[in-house]
C-alpha cells in the first residue's frame, strides 16, 4: 500500500519525534535535542539525539536514524503500513482511501479471510471433539501441551470428503469461495468437490497479524507427500510468509531477536520450549521478501536450518539471496545443528538448555554488511560464491574463518569496483581480525582545508607520508580511507595519491613490487620521481624501504593525525550537516566513512571526540 507524500508529511508534523521516542525511553532535554539511551544497541550511555525540528532521531554510537515511523517500525515491528495506520490514529489523522482496485481487492482478500477464519475455527473444534481423536493423540504423543496446542490453533481434518464443506455451507460460505481459499477441490471430469486437506493435522499459516491465510496438513504416519500446504490464493503467497510471526513477532521484537527454523513442527517445539520469537518458511529457501520481514523483527535473525545435507544447502541458499539486499547494520547468523537434528529433536532430547548452547555457540558463519563497532558504514563486497560454496562444501560445522578471509587486495578490489553504488555489502566471519573497509574518495574537500595542510606539514613530511604508502603499500589497509580524503595541495604529491588508490583494485595493490610497476606503468621513474631519494628518505626514516612496517606506520599515523585534526575534521563537520539537512544513504555513508577515516588516523581519539 502507497500513502500520499503529503499525509505522510502531515503525520510527521502532528507528531514530535520525541513525542514516540519518549514513550520507549526517557529522555533528557539538552538545548534543541533530547537525549536518550539508544533502544536499538546495548549502551548505559545516552548516544540517541532526538531532534523534533529536523524530525529525527540519531545514534549516534550504532547509527540508528530515522524518523517517527521508523522507529514505531523497528520498536513495535511493524510493517511500514501499519506503523502509519497507527501514528495516523495518534495525530487524529484519517488513512487516505486507496484506489478503487485496491478497495476492491480489500474486499475480497476480507470474505476470503473469513472463510479462511471459519475452517480455522471449524479444525480446531474438530480436533477436540471425539472425532479428532487421532489428531489430537499425534500431537500429544509428540509432546505439545494443550496449551501450544491452542495457541498455534492445531486442527484435525479427517478422512471425510466433505466435511469441511458442509460445516461451512452451514455457515452460508460457498463453495465458490472455498474454492478460491483452496479449502476444497474440483475434479475436472465431475461436479462435486471435495476437501483439500483430509487425514491430515492441520498448521493454521497466518499473516503477521494472526488472520489465517493458509493451512499446512501433516500425514499422521509415514505417507507422502508428508506436509500438503494450502495452493496459492488471493490471500497466500508461499514465499512471502514466515509460518508463525504473528504469534512470535512480540518476543522477537522484544527480544531483538528472531530464530528461523525449517518446520511448522520446530517452531511450535521452540515455542513450547521457551524460544518463543522462532518462526519458519515454509519448506521452500527463503526469499528476499521472507529475510527483510526478518530483518524488522532483528538486526541479526539467527538461521538455525537442520543438520542434515538439506537443511544445510537451504541455508547457502539463504546466504547467496542475502547478500544483495544486505543493508548497513543488518546481517544473518547461522548456527548448525547436530548431525541429523532439528530443533524439534533437539529440545526433545536435551531441553532447552541444549538449544540454548547451539545458538550462544560461535556461530558457523555470518553474513553482514561490514559493520564496524560504531557507525553502519559500507564496506566490502565480497566474493559471494566462492565463500558460500567453500563453507558448505566441507559439509562441516564451525570451519576456521582465516580459511575463508578473502585476501585483502581482492576485498579493496571489490570496494572499489562496487562502490559505485553508496551502500556496499559484505561478508564478515565472527573471528575476522580487524574487518577493514575502505571507500573511494569522497567529495572535494574546501580549499581552505587543503591550505591548512600545507600550513601544518612541511613539505618533507608530505614526502615522507606519500614515500611511506609507496614503500609500504599494505598501510593503506588501515590508512587507506583517510588518504581518500586528504588532499595535497602540492599537485605532484595529490597526483601520486590518487595513482595509488587508483591502484587499489589490481591484485597486487598491498604488495610494494606491484606498487611500483603499477606507478611505473604509469610514467613514475624508478625512485617515484626522486621521491624515494635521499632528500625525502633522510628527513623520514620511517618510509625507508628497509623500515619496518610497525615504524612506517608509527610515521604515517602520526602524520596523518596532525593533517586530519584539520582536513579530516572540517570534512566531518560539512558531512554533518549534509546529514542534518538531508538524510539520505550517500550523505550517510560519507559521514560514517569520515569518521572511520578519522579513528584510524587518531588511534587514541574515542569516536565520541570527534563527532
Ligand atoms: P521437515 O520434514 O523438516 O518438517 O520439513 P518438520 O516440521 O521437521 O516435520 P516433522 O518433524 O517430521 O513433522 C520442513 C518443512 O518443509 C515443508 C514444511 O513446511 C515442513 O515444516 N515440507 C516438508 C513440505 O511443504 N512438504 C513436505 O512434504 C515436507
Ligand atoms: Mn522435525
Amino acid at each position: 500500500m502507497s500513502f500520499p507524500a503529503e499525509f505522510l508529511e502531515e503525520i510527521r508534523t502532528q507528531i514530535r519525534v520525541s513525542e514516540v521516542v519518549g514513550k520507549r525511553l526517557r529522555l533528557v532535554k539538552k538545548g534543541r535535542e533530547f537525549l536518550g539511551i539508544c533502544p536499538f544497541h546495548n549502551d548505559t550511555k545516552p548516544s540517541m539525539a532526538v531532534v523534533d525540528e529536523k524530525n529525527f532521531y540519531h545514534c549516534f554510537a550504532c547509527g540508528a536514524h530515522g524518523d517517527i515511523i521508523t522507529f514505531t517500525m523497528e520498536v513495535e515491528g511493524l510493517s511500514f503500513p501499519e506503523a502509519v495506520e497507527k501514528l495516523a490514529g495518534i495525530a487524529g489523522l484519517e488513512v487516505p482511501r486507496q484506489t478503487p482496485e485496491a478497495r476492491e481487492r480489500e474486499v475480497v482478500r476480507k470474505t476470503l479471510g473469513d472463510a479462511m477464519e471459519a475452517a480455522c475455527r471449524f479444525y480446531e473444534e474438530v480436533l477436540w471433539s471425539p472425532e479428532g481423536r487421532a489428531g489430537l493423540d499425534y500431537f500429544r504423543g509428540r509432546g505439545l501441551s494443550e496449551q501450544t496446542i491452542r495457541r498455534f490453533r492445531l486442527g484435525y481434518a479427517t478422512e471425510h470428503r466433505t466435511a469441511l464443506r458442509q460445516a461451512m455451507s452451514l455457515k452460508g460460505i460457498e463453495s465458490a469461495m472455498l474454492l478460491e481459499a483452496g479449502l476444497i477441490r474440483k475434479p475436472e471430469d465431475r461436479d462435486q468437490t471435495y476437501d483439500y486437506f483430509r487425514g491430515r493435522v492441520l498448521f493454521p499459516i497466518t499473516d503477521r497479524r494472526g488472520r489465517v491465510i493458509a493451512f499446512g496438513g501433516r500425514i499422521l504416519g509415514d505417507g507422502q507427500p508428508k506436509y500438503l500446504n494450502s495452493p496459492d490464493t488471493p490471500l497466500f503467497h508461499k514465499g512471502r510468509v514466515l509460518y508463525g510471526l504473528a504469534q512470535a513477532r512480540e518476543a522477537a521484537s522484544k527480544a531483538g531477536e528472531v530464530i528461523v527454523a525449517e518446520g511448522y513442527m520446530d517452531v511450535i517445539a521452540l515455542a513450547q520450549g521457551g524460544f518463543p520469537h522462532a518462526v519458519a518458511p515454509l519448506g521452500t529457501a527463503l526469499t528476499e521478501d521472507q529475510i527483510t520481514e526478518l530483518w524488522r523483527l532483528a538486526r541479526e535473525p539467527i538461521v538455525c536450518f537442520d543438520g542434515d545435507a538439506a537443511g544445510q544447502k537451504a541455508a547457502a541458499r539463504a546466504a547467496d539471496r542475502t547478500l544483495p539486499i544486505l543493508k548497513p547494520g543488518h546481517s544473518l547468523r547461522f548456527v548448525t545443528l547436530p548431525i541429523g537434528e532439528d530443533p524439534d529433536d533437539l529440545i526433545k532430547r536435551g531441553g532447552a538448555k541444549a538449544m540454548r548452547a547451539v545458538l550462544r555457540r560461535r556461530p558457523a558463519w555470518r553474513i553482514s554488511s561490514g559493520t564496524r563497532s560504531c557507525a553502519p558504514r559500507q564496506s566490502i563486497r565480497p566474493n559471494a560464491k566462492r565463500i558460500s560454496s567453500v563453507g558448505f562444501a566441507t559439509g562441516s560445522t564451525i570451519l576456521p574463518t582465516r580459511r575463508y578471509r578473502t585476501p585483502m587486495a581482492t576485498r579493496l578490489k571489490d570496494v572499489f569496483a562496487s562502490c559505485v553504488t553508496p551502500v556496499g555489502a559484505g561478508l564478515s566471519f565472527p573471528d575476522a581480525p580487524g574487518k577493514q573497509t575502505i571507500q573511494r574518495p569522497a567529495p572535494q574537500g574546501s580549499a581552505t582545508a587543503r591550505a591548512r595542510v600545507s600550513m601544518v606539514l612541511g613539505r618533507r613530511q608530505k614526502q615522507g607520508v606519500m614515500a611511506a604508502f609507496v614503500t609500504h603499500p599494505s598501510l593503506m589497509e588501515e590508512f587507506g580511507e583517510a588518504l581518500g580524503y586528504l588532499q595535497f595541495d602540492d599537485p605532484f604529491l595529490d597526483k601520486l595519491r590518487q595513482d595509488i588508490l587508483q591502484n587499489i583494485p589490481s591484485e597486487s595493490a598491498l604488495d610494494a613490487a606491484g606498487l611500483k610497476r603499477h606507478l611505473q606503468g604509469l610514467g613514475y621513474s624508478d625512485d617515484c620521481d626522486g621521491l624515494l631519494g635521499a632528500g625525502t628518505l633522510g628527513h623520514a626514516a620511517f618510509a625507508r624501504p628497509d623500515a619496518s612496517l610497525e615504524q612506517a606506520r608509527a610515521g604515517v599515523q602520526e602524520l596523518l593525525a596532525r593533517m586530519g585534526k584539520y582536513q579530516l575534521e572540517e570534512q566531518l563537520a560539512d558531512a554533518q550537516q549534509a546529514v542534518a539537512a538531508e538524510f539520505n544513504e550517500t550523505n550517510w555513508n560519507r559521514l560514517a566513512s569520515l569518521r572511520a577515516a578519522l579513528a584510524a588516523v587518531n588511534s587514541s581519539s574515542s569516536l565520541e571526540e570527534a563527532v
